[in-house]
């Protein structure tokens, strides 16, 4: 994996998360103050604007200035949460040799690791962490090297269940916790969100 490569997956996830942004925008405004699919768009773009400052830097390097542009640059929870993201990946070990799947499996991990700390959020409070979190215990767990396509196919399988799970759950992290039973039956702006960025790297990688 190469930086290149993270700048071809933030042009893929932009082009599918402005096909599915007036949907994200309609589950933050039931849920939310309907900021959600403005935040990431803002992220992606600010990520895919660093193209020529970054492309040329080792990994780490590149990853703390998307760091730091992503912290500053986006607003409310998603700002921080994607930040510790990527500045958490950026601190994985080895990242100046080459990075192959089990690398970046690791750097991922490490970087849903590092939400979890910062936004106190576990599985079944209705937030992105609930396809976050199986997703991350999936890379772990994953043996088959060699079936890597059924593997990553499983994993975009755990992002939609758990994405579309959060739909009955009450809300116990972010602004939907203040809705109480309102915020039932409808699904969570972040999981959806995250659920196509998932999906979006998986496929990505299993048609490379
Ligand atoms: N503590 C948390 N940990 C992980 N994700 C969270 C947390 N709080 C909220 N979220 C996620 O952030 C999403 C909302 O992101 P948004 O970009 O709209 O920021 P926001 O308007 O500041 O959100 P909020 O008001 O819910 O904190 C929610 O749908 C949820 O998935
Ligand atoms: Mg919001």
């Amino acid at each position: 994996m190469s930086v290149n490569f993270l700048i071809s997956q933030a042009k893929n996830i932009q082009k599918v998360i402005d096909e599915n942004a007036p949907e994200i925008e309609a589950l933050d405004q039931n849920i939310g103050d309907g900021d959600h699919v403005f935040n990431v768009q803002r992220g992606l773009k600010l990520v895919v604007e660093l193209e020529n400052t970054i492309k040329d830097l080792p990994m780490d390097k590149a990853l703390n200035m998307i760091a730091m542009k992503v912290l500053s640059g986006i607003g409310g929870s998603s700002g921080a949460l994607f930040g510790t993201f990527f500045m958490s990946m950026a601190k994985t070990t080895d990242l100046n040799k080459n990075i192959n799947f089990n690398k970046a499996c690791e750097m991922i991990i490490n970087g849903i690791q590092a939400m979890k700390e910062r936004g106190k959020a576990g599985v079944g409070e209705k937030t992105m962490m609930d396809v976050l979190i199986p997703v991350s215990d999936k890379l772990k767990d994953i043996k088959n090297k060699n079936e890597i396509e059924q593997e990553l196919n499983d994993v975009i399988k755990i992002a939609k269940d758990r994405m579309l799970a959060t739909k009955d759950m009450l809300c116990t992290k972010g602004r939907a916790s203040f809705l109480g039973e309102r915020a039932k039956g409808h699904i969570d702006p972040g999981a959806r969100s995250s659920q196509l960025i998932i999906e979006t790297i998986c496929k990505s990688v299993i048609n490379q």
